[in-house]
């Protein structure tokens, strides 16, 4: 199912890495990911997020503090039992695994653009095929998926359209506009107002909101490395003061806050 980044011909497999009829040729990388995002596709030279945001991530998650976020996005993923799927923008794959571990029978695929993340990520399942590729050119041929993840990442809608057969869906996981926002209080004068809805306006032609819900729980921060991997793992992290930053990691007794996702499942019609 896989094709070349460079000409969309199929890729098949080759000693020790992937090949088009034309002879683009991509290793696979020792940790077992293949790197399908070619130099002239990149628009720097370490795109997506950095090894320090993908180990705050990865830290963060592995505390457990997200669990019930990725329990429901699997159960999710599962009720749907697609034959074959991608999560786009997959990270240190946190989430991946746990959709892997819901669709034993099915074809997964994870891509990120990070080179860090993807390396970590790998580690987690190797049954899975891993790529460093970018959304935008995802090297997936048309209409293969019956199950795309979006979480918590941004996303080239007429891209997922492109992958997804008639009847499959994607699944888009975010915050809602209370995400976080004990933290965000204590790290900004002004809040800023965001509506969580705004990625409706962008939903392509042909593909239609199916269903939505919202997963909303408190999370109580006792130590200050969780808190400081919350902030490297989100904007906050450069986007607050220092000083507010080190307030809020410092601070002697546990931190409350709300976590509130969305979760939207648009389905090709
Ligand atoms: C906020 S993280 C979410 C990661 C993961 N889904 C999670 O929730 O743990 C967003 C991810 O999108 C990736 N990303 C950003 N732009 C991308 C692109 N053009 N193509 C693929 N991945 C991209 C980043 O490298 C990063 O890993």
């Amino acid at each position: 199912m896989l094709t070349c980044p460079l000409c969309s011909a199929p890729l098949s497999a080759v000693d020790n890495g992937v090949a088009c009829p034309l002879g683009h040729r991509f290793d696979r990388a020792r940790q077992g990911y293949l790197n399908l995002l070619p130099v002239q596709h990149k628009n720097s030279r370490d795109p997506g997020d950095n090894l320090a945001m993908v180990e705050a991530r990865r830290d963060f998650l592995n505390a457990g503090h997200y669990a019930p976020v990725a329990r429901r996005l699997a159960e999710l993923a599962a009720e749907r039992a697609p034959g074959r799927w991608v999560d786009i923008g997959c990270g240190e794959g946190y989430y991946t695994a746990q959709l892997a571990e819901a669709l034993p029978a099915a074809d997964g695929y994870a891509l990120d653009i990070s080179r860090e993340a993807v390396k970590r990520a790998c580690r987690r399942n190797p049954r899975l095929t891993w790529l460093i590729a970018s959304m935008a050119r995802v090297p997936l041929a048309d209409a293969s998926c019956q199950f795309i993840a979006s979480v918590f990442s941004p996303l080239d809608w007429q891209e997922a359209k492109r992958l997804l057969s008639r009847g499959g869906g994607l699944m888009k996981v975010g915050p809602t506009s209370g995400h976080l926002m004990e933290l965000r209080e204590r790290l900004y004068d002004e809040v800023r107002e965001y509506t969580d809805d705004k990625h409706l306006a962008l939903v392509p032609a042909g593909m239609a909101l199916e269903h939505s819900e919202v997963l909303a729980f408190k999370l109580s921060l006792a130590n200050a490395q969780d808190r400081a991997n919350l902030l490297a793992m989100t904007p906050h992290g450069w986007r607050a003061s220092a000083e507010r930053r080190a307030r809020v990691i410092e601070q002697p007794e546990p931190f409350e806050v709300s976590i509130s996702m969305r979760y939207d499942y648009f389905v090709l019609q």
